[in-house]
């Protein structure tokens, strides 16, 4: 299965460097800079079209006109805590964006997301917003932050992840269809505790070294 508005960013660097995070004997070390590295990659992919305008700059010979990125700042926001994983890295590319954060965790009886923070930039509905999440399983909580953020104004919004389930991708296209998925991969299936598999495990215990 695979919905039309989901971009599977195969690139065989990413692939590589997934494959290597999925392994349980990768240190936390380890899988933060290929985290990080990998989200270099996807924020490529999910910035391919963006406007760009012609200004005017002067170079060492001449004065000339050339292409920089048009129209407001934009957005990225992170679920903690994973999200602050892909987010590093995708700053790193887009130094001048703003940042939100909302803090859900999802409750490991009903799956259901809980909202313990919530914090944005303002404007929200001027700028492209970019929502960073490495796991997209049951989708609770991409749906949940995505249906805050639509609360908060927010109009053009794009989701990144680095994995999702089957499972997960229709029931987020089904709540947000107007929203485009960017994924490095999409697995099997969900477990009976609903983690995906193959999967890569709990991503933020995987980030920060807890349990
Ligand atoms: C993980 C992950 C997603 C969510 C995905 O977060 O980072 O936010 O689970 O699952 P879902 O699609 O079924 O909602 P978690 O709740 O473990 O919180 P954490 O980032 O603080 O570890
Ligand atoms: N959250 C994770 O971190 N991993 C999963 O496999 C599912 C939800």
């Amino acid at each position: 299965m695979q919905a039309a508005n989901v971009t599977v960013v195969d690139h065989p660097l990413v692939q590589h460097k997934l494959t290597l995070m999925r392994r349980i004997e990768s240190s936390s070390s380890t899988f933060r800079t290929l985290l990080r590295e990998i989200s270099h990659l996807l924020a490529y992919e999910v910035t391919r079209d963006l406007p760009l305008k012609q200004v005017e700059i002067e170079t060492p010979l001449v004065k000339t006109k050339a292409p920089a990125l048009a129209g407001k700042k934009l957005c990225l926001v992170s679920i903690l805590r994973a999200g602050n994983g892909l987010l590093e890295g995708i700053l790193d590319l887009i130094p001048s964006a703003r940042v939100g954060h909302i803090g859900l965790f999802r409750d490991p009886k009903t799956l259901q997301a809980v909202e313990y923070y919530y914090k944005m930039p303002s404007d929200l509905g001027n700028r492209l917003v970019i929502v960073v999440d490495p796991m997209l399983a049951t989708a609770n909580s991409s749906v949940a932050a995505v249906t805050r953020l639509k609360e908060g104004g927010a109009k053009n919004i794009r989701f990144v992840c680095l994995l999702a389930a089957p499972e997960g991708i229709e029931a987020f296209s089904k709540a947000h269809p107007d929203v485009a998925i960017f994924t490095a991969a999409i697995d099997d299936h969900l477990n009976e505790h609903s983690y995906i598999v193959p999967g890569l495990g709990d991503a933020g215990d995987r980030i920060y070294g807890t349990k």
